[in-house]
């Protein structure tokens, strides 16, 4: 298939959870291998090659990035999506909940970096980070998402500043409420308050997000350490 992604390489973490099946198909449509580093099996894996990583476990990071340069020959593309909640209110917040938060959604992220850069840089390529309007703005309830989701911005302008020199590409997606299962948790009354607060006044389709990481991969060339933010004007 002819694309604007023909011979590149993407690896998404999370790629069988609500936005990065979409981020994947996306990707797949520009004739891009797509590999998912998937935490437990896809029930359906579309189109992509599926790796079982998890992405806090930098041994499994390492040998799967290996497995890909060894049997694809690069990496051009870094999607950083894979992401987890566990919300509570800081009296009641476990500090278990706290470092897995970080763990998964900061350090992971991290952890899959450290270990792509080098062909990263090789290929001249581009790294999307999913951060979260939540990391822009603080939330009740969330004080380890929110703050796993700020990290991710300051990794991001790090990484666009360290390796803009290589034309390396390094931006964040902050999106605001966006219809996943990771949404699907909260309250019929908790959705229809945020709802209120939304001047297009819906939650986001994940197809939209998705949209969003297609132009900073492809037509993005002049795009780097932004925070690029997806929300329906949420509070505007
Ligand atoms: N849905 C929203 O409203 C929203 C808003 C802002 C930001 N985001 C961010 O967008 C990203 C995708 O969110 P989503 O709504 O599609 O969530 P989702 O729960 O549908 O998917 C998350 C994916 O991450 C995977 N994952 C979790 N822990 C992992 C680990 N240790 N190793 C590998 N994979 C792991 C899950 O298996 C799942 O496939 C997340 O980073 C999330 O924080 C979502």
């Amino acid at each position: 298939m002819e694309g604007k992604l023909n011979g590149k390489v993407a690896i998404v973490t999370g790629a069988s959870g609500g936005i990065g099946k979409c981020i994947v198909r996306e990707l797949l449509s520009e004739g891009c291998t797509v590999v998912g580093f998937n935490y437990v099996q896809d029930i359906e894996p579309t189109g992509y090659t599926e790796y079982i990583v998890d992405i806090t476990n930098r041994e499994q990071v390492q040998k799967s990035v290996k497995e890909v340069v060894d049997r694809f020959g690069r990496i051009d593309i870094l999607i950083n999506n894979a992401g987890i909640t566990k919300d509570n209110l800081v009296y009641r917040m476990s500090y278990e909940d706290w470092d897995s938060v970080i763990a998964t959604n900061l350090t992971g992220a991290f952890n899959m970096v450290k270990t792509c850069i080098r062909e990263i840089v090789k290929a001249e390529g581009v790294i999307i980070n999913l951060s979260s309007i939540v990391g822009l703005e603080g939330n009740i309830g969330q004080a380890n998402y929110s703050a796993s989701k700020a990290g991710l911005v300051g990794l991001t302008k790090s990484l666009a500043k360290e390796f803009g020199r290589k034309n390396v590409r390094v931006n964040a997606i902050a999106p605001g409420f966006i219809e996943t299962p990771m949404t699907e948790k909260l309250s019929e009354e908790m959705k229809k308050a945020t709802v209120e607060r939304i001047a297009l006044r819906r939650f986001g389709k994940p197809e939209e997000v998705a949209k969003l990481v297609k132009y900073l991969v492809v037509d993005g060339t002049y795009i780097t350490g932004q925070v690029i933010i997806i929300d329906g004007g949420l509070g505007v």
